[in-house]
């Protein structure tokens, strides 16, 4: 993580700007991003598909993260989107991604959704069955449209990551079966309003396991191709998904150039362009999660300690017993002494734990904390859960940094909210 650094004055540090300085600014919890890192790691993917020889476009998943200040810094390296929602969409196109950069995923897709993609004539559609096909291409048909699209397939490999982040067997929901893909691609051929381009699959997120899933994957989709164009049928390109893990322990983690190795070895020989569609791998570690401690609690066997930002702010601990590093922030806290301690919110229900047992120093109240490695579903999987406004995110860039999104106010909160007439808007 080289955005971040460790300073005997200052503390924490995330490129030149001392988290304290944010924190006392911005307040907590704040999400802090690194641009230096978001770039340095859109380069560092792009130069390992370059080095293997690959002609490929990056489309990141703007799940991951789809803060409009991440999006252009993403931008201006010349990544592309992959949306899988209008809202998605309407951010990527916001943040200055051009319409024939982006590629629309997803299992449910409604009809308003594909009409403005059809609309604003993005890169490409992945279909994810039969059903959409004939939706979009009637719909396409009668705007006078061509939509490009793409047929996502399920390879049925298991990526060896969390069961709720894996897509790629043939029990998910997602993409056609492989062994239906030749005949359902020469269907959309015929259809009117379609054309596809290419085939995709995504198997999954955070893999960490090799590339033994990967390489199994591409060597199907290859098979594929080879069967399409014996058919006939025009292939374009490959979108080959995202799910490049990151060790957020000290689990090794595959480098981008092993993906691109694992491409190379099983699809270079198509000669095709390849897409990707990475997403934590661009966005995690460039992103903290910046929290004061509340109080230090003596449990009857355990200390606790007890955060502002809970489960609402970050999931990922509560939904997939995700492993987050937590660093304190205090110059004086960094070099303390460490003993066990339960990191959690405020938040009331038990689920709202961080981290069991985790080597922390004694913290007082409004000591700091950043999680780290959390700028991929992060702040876009956070909630309002118990009242709670969304945090505030900044973006640092070298000496600079800049709110990139207010803390939610209260008024913004509740304001949404309207009584029945019946009951009356005075207050009783
Ligand atoms: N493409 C498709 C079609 C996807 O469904 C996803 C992620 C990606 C690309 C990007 O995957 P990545 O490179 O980020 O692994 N909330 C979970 C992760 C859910 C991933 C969903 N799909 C978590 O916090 O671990």
């Amino acid at each position: 993580r080289p955005h971040l650094s460790a300073h005997a004055l200052d503390g924490l540090t995330v490129e030149e700007v001392p988290l304290a300085r944010i924190a006392a600014e911005i307040g907590t919890p704040t999400w802090v991003y690194s641009a230096g890192a978001l770039r340095r790691r859109a380069r560092a993917l792009a130069s390992a598909l370059d080095g293997a020889g690959l002609r490929a476009s990056i489309h990141y998943a703007v799940k991951a993260n789809s803060s409009r200040a991440v999006l252009r810094v993403l931008a201006d390296e010349g990544l592309g989107a992959d949306v899988v929602s209008e809202g998605e969409l309407r951010a990527a196109r916001a943040a200055g991604i051009p319409a024939s950069a982006i590629v629309f995923s997803g299992v449910g897709k409604t009809e308003r959704e594909l009409r403005l993609a059809l609309e604003e004539d993005i890169a490409q559609i992945n279909l994810e069955s039969a059903e959409e096909a004939v939706m979009l291409s009637a719909l396409a048909a009668a705007m006078g449209r061509t939509a490009r699209v793409a047929l996502r397939v399920n390879p049925d490999v298991d990526a060896r990551t969390h069961a709720k982040i894996t897509t790629g067997r043939s029990e998910n929901k997602f993409g056609v079966a492989i062994a239906e893909a030749p005949a359902l691609y020469a269907r959309l051929a015929a259809l009117p309003g379609l054309e596809p381009v290419g085939v995709a699959t995504h198997i999954g997120s955070q893999i960490t396991a090799g590339m033994a899933a990967y390489r199994a994957a591409y060597a199907r989709l290859a098979e594929l191709v080879r069967a399409l164009r014996a058919a006939g049928l025009p292939v374009r390109h490959v979108d080959c998904g995202g799910g490049l893990g990151i060790p957020y322990r000290d689990e090794p983690a595959p480098l981008p150039e092993a993906l691109a190795g694992a491409i190379k070895s099983t699809l270079g020989l198509l000669g095709l362009p390849v897409m990707l569609e990475p997403g934590r791998w661009i966005a995690g570690p460039p992103g903290l999660l910046l929290a004061s401690v509340i109080l230090q609690k003596q449990g009857a066997d355990r200390r606790f300690l007890v955060l502002d930002a809970a489960m609402n702010d970050l999931v990922r601990p509560a939904m997939y017993e995700a492993w987050h590093g937590i660093l304190p922030v205090g110059a004086r806290d960094l070099v303390a002494p460490l003993a066990p301690a339960e990191v959690v919110g405020p938040v009331c229900e038990t689920g709202d734990t961080f981290a069991r047992g985790r080597a922390l120093p004694s913290l007082s109240p409004g000591a700091l904390v950043a999680f780290l490695d959390a700028g991929a579903y992060g702040a876009v999987m956070s909630s309002t859960y118990n009242m709670r406004p969304l945090a505030a995110e900044v973006m640092v860039d070298g000496a600079r940094f800049a709110v990139t999104r207010e803390r939610q106010s209260y008024a913004a909160l509740l304001g949404a909210e309207r009584l029945p007439p019946w009951l009356g808007e005075a207050a009783p």
